[in-house]
């Protein structure tokens, strides 16, 4: 079995001409005349190389494309990439971040192991130093991950190794710098742990190995405690939405709960200068594990159904997000949890008609029994609000319609609550993970009323992301909420420029980057 390249990302000041790598990343706009002071730098220590690839029109700087220079002895640098990045006055920190990535994929393709990175350069003052170190560390895991954990046989000599190091000649810029990649190392490192366990497939994960990941993070951090019911416990409590969905499988069912409180006085992160900060807010982060998702008696079509095994998706963001907020010390308390179980078709599932009485009291008939994942939100969702939370964000890779309707590109965000939506909005745009704004109203809960019940499990055809947040909707009373259906990104189908295929590990870095701006860190 291949080992999970194992990635370091650190500053250096040393001058850009001089410094020794295998691969020295500088940035171009594709709309720029002439190219920045570095770059001209070095081209003129190539002899003009840059200034003819150019010409030549083989580059043309286009974001996701990226071109080798080979250096000489007049540089330190074996190669120099150039990376292109699109349109200047189209770009943002998502550029860098992409930049990055570019650069870490083709250092792993063509197995380079030492890389330095000055794509910041090409931006001038544009953005905060901190916040482009963040973007690069960020996309040198996004660049680099790969998912071959179980390839015994393949040949590809990939190195299982990456060094990177953001570089400037001027110490108070590598400063800046630092304390962002320090902190875009631990959301990188925490999104790829979060995509590994998401490209996991159900026969490695159950709800109750996925339990067991949870107390493993936990012990490994002294801000972090994990507690587990299991489907006695769940019995005894009322759950009945998280085990009528797992009641087909031979797995069953778990409720994680993951808590995380800063130990003492609160403070700052170390690189953010340590002060000590007073108000915790509590955040409640609930995530959907289905560890497979068949559609149970409701049975799913053949075609694809392997890429149900990322329905366990919101459970994993939020994992790996406890990982980030627990490795950045954040000053606020954060309450992860998990309802997870695998919806399966057996003698013992629960079916279409079944009423099943859910942890708030409040029964549902069920009409779809691949409506599954609403089954189990409903009961994290009021647990989460029983605890008396500031705010309550649940991620679930809900429904196809979310899919449909948004695509590939932006996660569903519904919610009560306008100033949440906001910052999630703000959280969105800082971290490249976009979405986008959908209703879930009274007329959508409406459609979710049943003559037998409380409400159903399905609504009719139209509108199906908005009807089914509608009716997580109806579990958490007055409390602050918002649901972020990620159905539509949760997956890459193809490798890009900036990453591999698999999962995503979309909402790691958004609502990390949403729980940050709580305690006003950039
Ligand atoms: N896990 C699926 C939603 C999904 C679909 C995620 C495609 C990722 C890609 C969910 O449990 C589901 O099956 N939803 C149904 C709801 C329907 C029965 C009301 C759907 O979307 O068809
Ligand atoms: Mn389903
Ligand atoms: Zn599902």
């Amino acid at each position: 079995m291949k080992k999970i390249i194992d990635v370091e990302v650190k500053t250096r000041t040393v001058d850009f001409s001089r410094c020794k790598t295998d691969l020295l990343a500088v940035g171009l706009f594709s709309d720029a005349e002439g190219m920045d002071k570095l770059t001209s730098q070095l081209d003129s220590k190539l002899d003009g190389a840059i200034e003819r690839l150019i010409k030549s029109g083989d580059f043309k700087a286009k974001e996701g494309t990226n071109s080798i220079i080979y250096g000489n002895d007049k540089i330190g640098a074996k190669r120099v990439l150039l990376v292109g990045l699109g349109e200047k006055k189209k770009s943002s920190l998502d550029t860098i971040r992409k930049a990055a990535a570019n650069t870490a994929m083709k250092a792993v393709e063509t197995k380079i192991g030492t890389v330095c990175l000055a794509l910041h350069k090409a931006f001038g003052g544009k953005f905060d130093l901190s916040a482009v170190g963040r973007a690069c560390g960020e996309g040198i895991f996004l660049g680099s991950y790969r998912y071959d954990e179980f390839v015994t046989a393949s040949d590809d000599g990939r190195l299982d190794w990456l060094k990177v190091e953001v570089i400037d000649y001027d110490s108070t810029k590598t400063k800046k710098l630092n304390r962002g990649v320090v902190c875009g190392v631990i959301i990188g490192r925490a999104q790829s742990y979060a995509r590994t366990l998401a490209n996991r497939p159900a026969n490695v994960i159950s709800p109750a190995k996925l339990a067991e990941t949870a107390k493993e993070l936990a012990h490994g951090n002294k801000n972090l405690a994990c507690t587990v019911f299991d489907e006695k416990q769940m019995a005894a409590k009322g759950m009945g939405g998280v085990l009528a969905v797992g009641s087909g499988s031979q797995n069953k069912p778990r409720f994680i709960i993951l808590k995380y409180s800063p130990a003492g006085k609160a403070r700052l992160p170390k690189v953010y200068g340590g002060q000590a900060v007073n108000k915790l807010p509590t955040v409640a982060l609930v995530g959907k594990a289905i560890t497979f998702d068949s559609g149970g008696i409701s049975i799913k079509p053949a075609a694809k159904m392997e890429e149900m095994k990322l329905d366990k998706t919101g459970g994993i963001t939020v994992l790996g997000t406890m990982k980030a907020v627990a490795e950045l010390q954040l000053p606020l308390n954060v309450l992860g949890i998990i309802p997870s179980a695998e919806n399966l078709p057996s003698g013992s599932s629960y079916r279409p008609g079944d009423i099943i009485t859910t942890f708030s009291g409040k029964t549902v008939e069920v009409q779809n029994t691949d409506a599954e994942g609403r089954m189990i939100l409903c009961d994290g969702l009021n647990y989460a609000v029983k605890q008396n939370c500031d705010v309550t964000i649940d991620v679930a890779t809900l429904t196809g319609a979310c899919r449909v309707a948004l695509g590939k590109y932006m996660a569903g965000l519904m919610g009560n609550d306008e100033k949440l939506i906001k910052q999630l909005q703000r959280a969105a745009e800082e971290s490249g993970e976009n979405v986008w704004p959908m209703p879930s109203g009274d007329e959508y809960a409406e459609e979710m009323k049943s003559k037998i019940a409380d409400l159903k499990n399905i609504g009719s055809r139209w509108g199906g992301a908005c009807t089914a947040a509608a009716f997580l909707r109806q579990f958490v009373g007055d409390a602050k909420w918002a649901h972020l259906d990620i159905a539509g990104v949760e997956m890459f189908e193809k490798p890009s420029a900036f990453t591999a295929e698999g999962s995503s590990g979309f909402g790691v870095r958004l609502l990390t980057t949403y729980l940050m701006n709580l305690t006003d860190l950039r």
